[in-house]
């Protein structure tokens, strides 16, 4: 083989030389190098990837310690026996284009297409409505925020002013404009976290510091704010339990500092109703995030943002003048599906398909895999060895789905395993999908 198909990404953590390993040991799980298959020279691939040859030495030596690869003395490196079989008729498919395969993400939620009269209602009453002549109020439509306070009290536990809202274009936007007041520092992020935080934290040149999610915030000295998701933590799945609510909030007075809450799905608990909002225990250390991702449409890209009062006109003054407000016809039919009963039937309908999905996930992975968290949400996530995890999303991947690894979300964890999302599929692709996983890890 001349090459191979492998990106190093240089930002991410760790040493190359095991990336590299573990890229290898993936083409070899996939299918995509076969048994007898001849490697390029640990020259000519350090080369290609314009990396030191102790690199490809490296990750060389760690899949033949490992059995994956062999060294013929004189001719090179060969994908030892345990590969797949080579022949052109017995060789598995190569896998199926990324874009073509059916994700099973943990974001994507189930959107009934009984309730489409609804929303095509909604866009109607949008399309006869006449949009604002100038730029709109920078903290979103003053309706809007009055039925959004009406939702977050009567689902949440929190009782705010409508004017204490401000509308955004989804959490990370509403991450974003909070940092732009908050005073210089690093932001404490949950390890393993929401990717697209973190992201959003390095994108404003902050430094990141982890709080591993599973330990009890004890100090958040030096922080200018700590992001968390205690409702369902992402993507471990935990419940925040009470004393560590009242800790975590203790740290954040001490340290002078912010909590950001991240709650994305608490709609979706189908055991017990979700726990109040960590902002209703105190409004004025902890900034509030909400979304319509999770029970309309990511693609919506419409949010909510409750800040604490103090950083309430800093960040609206902003907005005033960058006109970073989420645009009117969004704002406007979403006021049209709270207003209609939609959101609640939306919310309703799929509560159920995941009460159903959840454990039939769960009844499938519970003989080969531990499950992280409580069954709740559209996602839950399988601990497992990572060549099982790598086995698993390889062998899914030929049936035609892709599956997030939980590794994928760590900074300094080291866990391993599967993020397996439900919702974005239907109950044919999720049983597919399942059985290529089991059937990879019996
Ligand atoms: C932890 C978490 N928070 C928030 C969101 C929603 O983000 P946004 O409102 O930016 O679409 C997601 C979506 O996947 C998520 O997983």
């Amino acid at each position: 083989m001349a090459t191979l198909p492998v990106t190093l990404d240089r930002d991410a953590p760790g040493a190359l030389g095991v990336q590299l390993s573990g890229a290898i040991r993936e083409l070899v799980v996939a299918g995509t190098l076969a048994r007898g298959d001849r490697l390029p020279s640990s020259r000519a691939l350090a080369a290609d990837l314009g990396v030191s040859r102790s690199v490809t030495e490296h990750a060389y030596e760690q899949l033949l310690a490992e059995g994956w690869l062999e060294a013929r003395r004189g001719s090179g490196t060969f994908v030892a026996a345990g590969g797949a079989a080579p022949a052109a008729a017995t060789r598995r498919p190569a896998p199926t284009a990324e874009h073509d395969l059916v994700r099973l993400d943990a974001g994507t939620p189930w959107i009934d297409p009984r309730h489409a009269a609804g929303w095509r209602r909604a866009w109607r009453e949008v399309s006869s409505a006449r949009p604002p002549r100038g730029y709109d109020d920078p903290r979103g439509l003053p309706e809007l925020r009055s039925a959004l306070v009406d939702r977050i009290g009567r689902t949440r536990g929190l009782v705010v002013d409508p004017d204490e809202v401000v509308v955004t274009n989804g959490t990370t936007d509403g991450l974003r404009h909070l940092l732009a007041v908050l005073p210089p520092g690093p932001v404490a992020l949950e390890d393993p976290g929401y990717r697209a935080a973190v992201e959003t934290v390095k994108g404003v040149a902050r430094p990141v510091r982890d709080l591993p999610a599973l330990d009890p915030v004890v100090d958040l000295g030096g922080v200018a704010a700590a992001y968390v998701t205690p409702a369902h933590q992402h993507p471990l799945g935990r419940v925040l339990p009470a004393a560590e609510r009242v800790a975590l909030l203790d740290a954040a007075r001490s340290a002078r500092t912010v909590v950001v809450e991240d709650d994305y799905d608490s709609e979706f608990r189908y055991d017990v109703a979700p726990v109040p909002a960590l902002a209703s225990l105190d409004r004025s250390r902890v900034a509030y995030l909400g979304t319509a991702a999770k029970s309309v449409a990511p693609s919506l890209r419409l949010g909510w943002m409750v800040p604490p009062p103090a950083h309430l006109d800093a960040i609206n003054a902003r907005r005033l003048v960058t006109h970073e407000g989420a645009p009117w016809p969004v704002q406007r039919a979403f006021l049209a599906l709270l207003r209609d009963g939609y959101v609640d039937k939306v919310v309703r309908t799929a509560r159920r398909v995941y009460a159903e999905r959840a454990p039939r996930v769960a009844a499938a992975l519970t003989p080969y895999a531990e499950l992280a968290g409580p069954l709740a949400g559209m996602y839950s996530t399988w601990l497992l060895p990572q060549p099982d995890a790598l086995r698993a999303r390889a062998a899914a991947r030929e049936a035609g789905f892709e599956l997030n690894l939980l590794s994928d979300y760590c900074r300094s964890a080291r866990l391993t395993g599967l993020v397996l999302g439900f919702g974005g599929v239907t109950d044919d692709e999720l049983d597919r999908a399942l059985a290529a996983v089991t059937s990879a890890l019996a």
